[in-house]
């Protein structure tokens, strides 16, 4: 709960709204909302990405090592399904990991456009993957995936596939997930994508991959604050924050929350922020689908669900949507 009166009296100016960051302003804005939330895009700043990407190796997260065993043994079919000379566009590119084992398989890509929020980390991965494919025609894209996109001008004669493996979908809550589905229909219209979504599974497995031993997703969840003291001139004191992940069974889905652990007052661009003791900041929502679950999303969007790949586990599933 915010206290008023506090808020109300900024040790210094703040600056003007419209000069503000889109991270500063969705910072002042969930901070001041009744169950304060932080959007999880602002996770993935440069050391953000590298943290997911420790997260990808831990033992408990079952989602990176199952997507890629089912890249393993069906790319090939994959790949004739996707069709040859696409436009490939993958959507929250991260490390570029999982698209190597489509590139191996893809017959003559025209393109390869990786987006991604997280810019240097993005450009980096990027020029890696062009020194290792010197034929490929890498055109990465920095920008967020939720607002319109200005793809390569080059694009527009070549047949489009979209690519959104990691079930970053889950991170967006139904009416989300259906605005994205519908635009990426549109902008894909033609072709089709390639989307990883995770599964319903046993709670506790899910509650182990997001409460590792390692405390990395600890490490990526508080480095939310850790951006916001270097970004925004914040007074978050790390260690009066603990991170707490739960699933919610209502919901379907993993909820990760910043809780904290005592009554303490924030400075956050010169604003003040109340946070009694055990109020939570809500960080990221993983939603899971069943198979027949998700195809219904992905019809309502405008989409032809078709094939389905999916570990014996029914751990995580693959989907080709045509549209
Ligand atoms: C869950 S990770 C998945 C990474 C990778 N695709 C994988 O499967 O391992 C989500 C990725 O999407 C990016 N991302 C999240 N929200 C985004 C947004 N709104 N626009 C663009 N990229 C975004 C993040 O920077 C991150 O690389």
């Amino acid at each position: 709960m915010s206290n008023p009166e506090f808020f109300a009296r900024p040790s210094h100016a703040p600056p003007a709204p419209e000069r503000l960051s889109d991270f500063a302003r969705a910072v002042l804005e969930g901070l001041c909302a009744p169950a304060k939330r932080l959007p999880c895009k602002f996770f993935y700043d440069a050391r953000g990405s590298v943290l997911f990407d420790e997260i990808c190796a831990l033992p408990e997260y079952y989602p990176t090592r199952t997507e890629i065993a089912l890249f393993r043994d069906h790319a090939p079919e994959m790949a004739r399904t996707m069709g040859r000379e696409i436009a490939l566009i993958e959507f929250g590119a991260g490390a570029l990991t999982k698209v190597e084992l489509l590139l191996d398989a893809l017959e003559r890509p025209r393109a390869y456009v990786p987006i991604d929020i997280s810019g240097d980390y993005l450009r980096a991965m990027a020029a890696k993957l062009e020194k290792a494919r010197p034929g490929l025609n890498v055109l990465p894209l920095v920008a967020d995936f939720t607002k319109p996109l200005a793809l390569p001008q080059c694009l527009s004669e070549a047949r489009r596939v979209g690519f959104f493996p990691g079930s970053t979908i889950g991170n967006m809550d139904g009416a989300e997930a259906l605005a994205f589905l519908r635009k990426a229909a549109a902008v894909l219209k033609g072709g089709g994508m390639l989307i990883g979504v995770d599964l319903v599974k046993d709670p506790r497995v899910l509650h182990a991959a997001y409460n590792d031993a390692a405390g990395v997703t600890a490490a990526f969840n508080k480095n939310l604050l850790v951006r916001a003291n270097r970004e925004l001139d914040a007074g978050f004191d790390l260690d009066a924050f603990a991170h707490y992940a739960f699933y919610n069974p209502h919901e379907q889905r993993i909820e990760m929350h910043l809780m904290s652990l005592k009554d303490q007052h924030v400075r956050v661009l010169g604003r003040g922020f109340y946070f009694v003791q055990g109020e939570t900041v809500h960080t990221e929502n993983s939603y899971k689908y069943t198979v027949e679950g998700f195809r219904r999303l992905a019809r309502q969007a405008g989409f032809a669900p078709r094939q389905v790949w999916s570990d014996a586990q029914g751990l995580f599933s693959l989907h080709w949507l045509e549209c």
